[in-house]
């Protein structure tokens, strides 16, 4: 078995992306159609990850607003004229799948953010991952009345982190 990678997702690989969001965000399901439009409007940003027998993870990264974040199953209608963050929408593997692919899939966004002159990735962490963000460079940070708002929907555990890559 070679070793799964990451390439450019396809609007093909949608129904794949669907059934691994559904399998591992029971509690924060989106539509189709939601993950459809990023990838229409940030292809560069959507990435799967690809195995011998097919589709095992994704990962959506889109430019957006600092301190704001669009809201969980909801379109971007558009992206911001002055975006000064990628804001990594989701990263999901399969169980089997996992180990070093997120820090992979970080990587890649990374060097997509310095290509496109933006200085700071973007995320919200859900579950328990706060501490796995943070060993890739995240911090929390702290959210304002509207942020919070915006958070609720992504469930309790939700944590707004970013990341600097000028101090990387
Ligand atoms: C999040 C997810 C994609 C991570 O995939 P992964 O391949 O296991 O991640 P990586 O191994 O690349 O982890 C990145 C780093 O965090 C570390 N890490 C992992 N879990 C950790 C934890 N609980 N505490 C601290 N560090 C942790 C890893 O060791 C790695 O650091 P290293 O490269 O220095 O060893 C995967 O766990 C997943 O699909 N989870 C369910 C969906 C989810 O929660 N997505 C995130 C939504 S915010």
């Amino acid at each position: 078995m070679s070793k799964p990678h990451w390439r450019p997702a396809r609007a093909s690989d949608l129904p794949a992306i669907s059934a691994i969001a559904a399998r591992i965000h029971p509690d924060l399901p989106e539509r189709s159609e939601v993950f459809a439009e990023k990838m229409r409007l940030y292809p560069d940003g959507c990435r799967v990850l690809a195995a011998d027998d097919g589709i095992v993870g994704y990962g959506l990264t889109h430019p957006w607003t600092q301190h704001r974040i669009p809201p969980l199953d909801g379109f971007l209608e558009q992206l911001p004229g002055h975006a000064d963050c990628l804001y990594v929408h989701d990263v999901a593997v399969l169980p089997d799948f996992r180990g070093g692919v997120a820090r992979d899939y970080v990587v890649a966004i990374e060097q997509l953010a310095r290509a496109s002159g933006i200085a700071t990735l973007a995320l919200v962490s859900v579950y328990a991952t706060q501490p796995l963000w943070q060993r890739l460079g995240f911090r929390p940070v702290t959210a304002d009345a509207e942020l919070r708002e915006e958070l609720a929907s992504y469930g309790v555990s939700a944590t707004y982190m970013l990341r600097d890559l000028a101090a990387t």
